[in-house]
């Protein structure tokens, strides 16, 4: 370890940890309800931010698919501006600590708690042919990763609350059965973003495994396309831009303007009164190909310097291992695995 990692982890900022699947490009969500967060928090805290490639193994993707993915999203995580230098990133399966982890945190996981987490009831729900037991266990390997690094926040889109929830009572059913052991990490969720829709049912979220490509807004789209697809998002009849019950796809778009361009729903409705939705559609549509405009320069830069970039993911994969073993270590302590003599 080099001096400048033991100074940086002695200091006193708090803890910042989260993660994301390379299970595809990720999404306009991805980065309002979760990335671009990221970059901005870097300033302040200790970060570590990961690529759960294990998680994703709870899907089906064809193997090298798999790889590429995770090489992309590792480039995108930097190409959205998260900085190696102020930030911690790496790859979750490099860091071995997580899939041990990960096993001793699913002997303290109750079946019915597990059975009650939405994201397996409906992820099973959709794909009935792989109702794999890692679907149902990821909350634990969730924990396992949280809590491994003694995160004080964890910065997620609304969709990951209940995982986060479940992480804090396996924590606390751990420390009162075995002494305290584990911090209590708290959500950190965005002002704006934290739940985006998808652009044709706007009353599920917008997803990386959506199979109609309109849907989604990927964030290596171009402008013509962000601009298409948001021509082509469903709204309702009644042309007025406000944010209400029952509009559902019209409160998504002004959710995403407002989330890019920092403006208070009240503004965003004053700004297209008398105006039709064509004209609203077109600044979301340009306001957010902007905003994304760097985030597609930069990647492609990144991704052709391959060498570069597996330089950063060894660097990323031994300072993360050398953090987590130190908790590691001390939960199989707690819990009476015996400690190899090295
Ligand atoms: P994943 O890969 O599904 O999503 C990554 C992040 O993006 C957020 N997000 C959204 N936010 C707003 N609107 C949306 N439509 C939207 N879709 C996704 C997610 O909330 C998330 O913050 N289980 C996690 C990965 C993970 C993790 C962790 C996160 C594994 N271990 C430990 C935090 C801490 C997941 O599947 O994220």
């Amino acid at each position: 370890m080099s001096e400048n990692t033991s100074a940086q982890e002695k200091n006193e900022k708090k803890i910042i940890l989260s993660g994301i699947q390379p299970t595809g490009v990720f999404t306009l969500g991805n980065y309002l309800g979760a990335v671009r967060n990221w970059r901005v928090i870097q300033e302040q805290y200790n970060c570590y931010y990961f690529i759960a490639d294990l998680h994703s193994l709870t899907i089906h993707i064809d193997p090298q698919k798999r790889r590429e993915q995770t090489r992309q999203a590792f480039a995108l995580l930097l190409a959205c501006g998260i900085d190696t230098e102020k930030s911690l990133v790496f790859v979750q399966s490099h860091n071995k600590c997580h899939a041990e982890m990960g096993w001793i945190m699913d002997c303290c996981s109750q079946f019915g708690e597990l059975s009650r987490m939405t994201q397996f009831k409906d992820k099973s729900a959709k794909h009935p042919e792989n109702i794999n037991a890692g679907l149902f266990t990821y909350p634990s390997l969730m924990a396992g990763d949280i809590l491994l690094y003694q995160a004080d926040y964890v910065p997620v889109g609304a969709d990951q609350t209940q995982h986060l929830e479940f992480t804090r009572d396996v924590a606390t059913r751990f420390n009162h059965t075995y002494g305290e052991t584990f911090k209590l990490p708290e959500g950190y969720y965005p002002k704006a973003g934290a739940r985006i829709m998808s652009l044709q049912d706007p009353t599920s979220k917008m997803s990386k495994s959506d199979t109609n490509p309109k849907a989604t807004i990927s964030i290596l789209d171009d402008e013509n396309v962000i601009i298409k697809k948001f021509k082509s998002a469903v709204t309702d009849s009644e042309a007025e831009v406000c944010y209400r019950e029952g509009k559902d796809g019209i409160n998504n778009l002004m959710t995403i303007y407002s989330a890019v361009t920092g403006k208070s729903m009240d503004a965003i409705t004053a700004e297209f009164a008398g105006k039709g939705y064509g004209d609203f559609k077109l600044a979301v549509g340009e306001a957010v190909a902007e905003e994304l405009r760097p985030v597609r320069e930069n990647f492609q830069r990144i991704m052709n310097d391959r060498a570069y970039l597996e330089e950063e993911m060894r660097k990323g994969a031994e300072r993360a291992t050398y953090i987590a073993n130190k908790t590691l270590t001390k939960v199989k302590k707690r819990v009476g695995l015996l400690l190899e003599k090295r």
